[in-house]
């Protein structure tokens, strides 16, 4: 297991010898003793990032795919290895970090290809003595700071796309789970992508994010984590005007209408609501059901949320694992409580769960009636398995009560009805809406938000625009 930073292909430690300890957040067992770095060693890795620009933009897209593709079957090979590293750093249950490696493996095997179609353009002129060309060239040196949650694809969705493109990166994984990410950089190095090309930096996150925003080499960041951080990434972006794409918060509501196949909406909340414990920006955060299913959809989500097995993620057949740490804990627990002074009924759950030799930091999958608009999780991310169910009478209520919020990233929807189906997907003021559809994501399709859940796309032909200047070229004959 690799525990060091990753500059120009050398692991180092910090400069000041400090150090930050990685736990299992199931048990609370430190599980690794990482380097805590800051702005001095992310200047030497965006240093050595710049050192590799020249040489890494020349190749052609067909050479950079080479290392890329071979980074992807080193995933595929080392997917157990790499699922288990991620479970004891980060919780999720094995069967999803196992899912994850495959979602993360496919970000970089998509890239590879599409970066062989990054095409320019040449434009008819007004006189005949011009050409006019247009130019797609990488931006240069880019960064990316990354969330705990998602410890291998969030870093995958934007090295593969900006190495695709020509890029040179440094990245700031979570200092919560940076195990993955050195195991990442590791496979990088084997793959044969050239020294100085990755170059992976954690621990004194303001440090170093700051760094990352205010030095001129840095030309785009891509962030992956909260609207609060993304807020002060913007601002501290703003003098060296750096390009950003930010995936920030979001708080997906859940449409059923009484045209749904409720098994399939069964179906599709449960991998919305608890997948990673119900800790990603895209989960199910609020759920509005229509008078006439609601009964039977409720006594269906109450029923398999009851089957749901809470546990150690490394335990084979846990679907809940722990929350990430304390502060997230009490996030549920005050959500829960609020929720309960205003009048709502907890119908399941709503407690924490013991689980023998752990941590006390496992909350039982949650159903929750009756939440009102001015209780807590009905406006803020809860980042936890609790499902908040209210009813609705007519679709236009239903459109006004999911678009009611600052967030814009995710939103779903079931019914049966055609019609129905195009008009409540375009009036969904989100960026991505899963229309009969509980698990959306996926590398080809553009994933980002509007609103405070930020702007800019990952995933797709769209990614590649992020990572790309378009340079006119006036040709005068
Ligand atoms: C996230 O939670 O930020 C990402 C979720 C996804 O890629 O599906």
């Amino acid at each position: 297991m690799q525990t060091r930073n990753l500059i120009n292909n050398q692991w180092i430690d910090a400069d000041s010898g400090a150090t930050i300890d990685v736990l299992d957040p199931a048990t609370d067992e430190r599980i690794a003793v990482i380097p805590s770095c800051g702005a001095a060693e992310t200047r030497r890795a965006i240093e050595a990032a710049a050192a590799a620009l020249p040489e890494w933009r020349s190749w052609t897209a067909e050479e950079r795919a080479v290392p890329l593709r071979r980074l992807a079957q080193l995933m595929v090979e080392h997917r157990e290895r790499l699922a288990r590293l991620m479970t004891s750093e980060q919780g999720k249950p094995l069967s999803e970090a196992r899912g994850e490696i495959d979602y993360a493996r496919s970000f970089i095997a998509w890239a590879a290809e599409e970066g062989k179609r990054v095409c320019g353009e040449t434009i008819p002129a007004s006189t005949r003595d011009k050409r006019i060309l247009v130019l797609r060239q990488p931006v240069g040196v880019a960064a990316a700071i990354t969330p705990w949650n998602f410890p291998s694809a969030m870093i995958t969705r934007k090295m593969g796309p900006a190495l695709a493109c020509g890029c040179t990166m440094v990245i700031k994984p979570s200092e919560l789970t940076p195990l993955s990410a050195f195991a990442l950089g590791e496979l990088a190095i084997e793959a044969g992508i050239p020294a100085g090309v990755v170059n992976i930096v954690t621990g004194d996150a303001p440090a170093i994010g700051a760094e990352l925003c205010a030095n001129p080499t840095v030309r785009k960041l891509s962030f992956t984590g909260s609207t609060a951080v993304g807020r002060i990434l913007m601002r501290q972006g703003a003098e060296n005007l750096t390009r950003l794409s930010l995936e920030l918060g979001g708080h997906a509501p859940f449409l059923v209408f009484d045209d749904a196949d409720v098994e399939a909406a069964l179906s599709g909340a449960m991998a919305s609501k608890f997948r990673n414990t119900g800790q990603t920006c895209i989960c199910a955060n609020r759920f509005y059901v229509q008078d006439g299913i609601y009964d039977e959809f409720v006594a269906g989500l109450e029923a398999q949320l009851g089957s749901l097995r809470v546990g150690r993620g490394v335990d084979e057949g846990v679907q809940v694992g722990p929350l990430i740490n304390d502060a997230a804990m009490d996030k549920v627990e005050s959500q829960v409580a609020d929720a309960r002074d205003k009048g709502g009924r907890v119908r399941a759950g709503g407690a924490r769960v013991a689980v023998a030799g752990c941590a006390n930091r496992f909350y039982a999958p949650t159903l929750l009636e009756g939440f009102t608009r001015d209780m807590t999780i009905a406006t803020q991310e809860t980042f936890g398995p609790v499902a908040p169910v209210q009813r609705f009478t007519h679709e236009s209520q239903a459109i006004e009560a999911a678009n009611d919020s600052e967030f814009g990233l995710a939103a779903y929807f079931y019914s049966r009805d055609a019609s129905r189906l195009m008009r409540v997907a375009e009036a969904l003021e989100y960026g991505v809406v899963g229309a009969n559809d509980g698990a959306p994501s996926t590398a080809q399709a553009p994933f980002g938000g509007v609103k405070h859940s930020g702007f800019g796309r990952e995933g797709g032909r769209y990614v590649m625009h992020e990572y790309l200047e378009t340079k006119y070229v006036s040709w005068g004959l």
